[in-house]
C-alpha cells in the first residue's frame, strides 16, 4: 500500500494527538492538589472490610498533636461515617476505600477530591481551619443512586 506523505503526516499528527491525551491523563492523576490513588497505601480487600483495623469501623482517630486521620468507606449509596467530624486548625488525612464500586470523594469546594476505588485506599490530606459544615459528594458514576449520594464533613471547634 502507497501511503502519500500527506497521509503520514495524519497519521503522526494523530500519534501525537493520543500521546498528548495519555500524557494529560497521567499528570491529571498525579495534578497538584489532587490526591489520587496512591500506591503506596496498603491494599485492602473490599469484600472483607468488616475484618479489616483500618476499615470495619469507619472512625476520625486522633494521631497526634491537631493530627487526625479519617477512616472512611463509600458505598452504594453514601459515606461512613456521615457527618465525617473533624476539628479546626488540624491536619486531617482521610483514607478512604469502597466497598463496592468505584465512587468520588469530593469536599464540596474545596480541592479534596479523589477516586474511590474497591480494594485501594485513597488518601487525601487538608488543613482545616475555622468550623464550617462541608457538603461530601460522589463525582464518580456509580449506580442508580449516584445523584443522591453524599454525605457531610463538618469541622468543629
Ligand atoms: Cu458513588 Cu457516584
Amino acid at each position: 500500500m502507497h501511503i502519500h506523505a500527506y497521509e503520514k503526516l495524519w497519521l503522526a499528527a494523530s500519534v501525537l494527538l493520543i500521546l498528548l491525551l495519555l500524557g494529560s491523563v497521567t499528570y491529571g492523576a498525579v495534578g497538584p492538589g489532587v490526591a489520587m490513588v496512591s500506591d503506596s497505601e496498603q491494599p485492602v480487600d473490599a469484600t472483607a472490610l468488616d475484618e479489616d483495623e483500618r476499615f470495619s469501623e469507619p472512625r476520625v482517630e486522633q494521631v497526634g498533636e491537631n493530627e487526625y486521620a479519617a477512616y472512611v468507606v463509600a458505598f452504594q449509596f453514601g459515606f461512613q461515617p456521615d457527618p465525617i467530624v473533624v476539628p479546626e486548625d488540624s491536619t486531617v488525612t482521610f483514607y478512604v476505600t469502597s466497598r463496592d464500586v468505584i465512587h468520588g470523594f469530593e469536599v464540596v469546594g474545596t480541592n479534596a477530591n479523589t477516586m474511590v476505588v474497591p480494594g485501594e485506599v485513597s488518601e487525601i490530606t487538608v488543613e482545616t481551619d475555622e468550623p464550617t459544615e462541608y457538603g461530601l459528594i460522589c463525582n464518580e458514576y456509580c449506580g442508580a443512586g449516584h445523584h443522591v449520594m453524599e454525605g457531610k464533613v463538618n469541622v468543629v471547634s
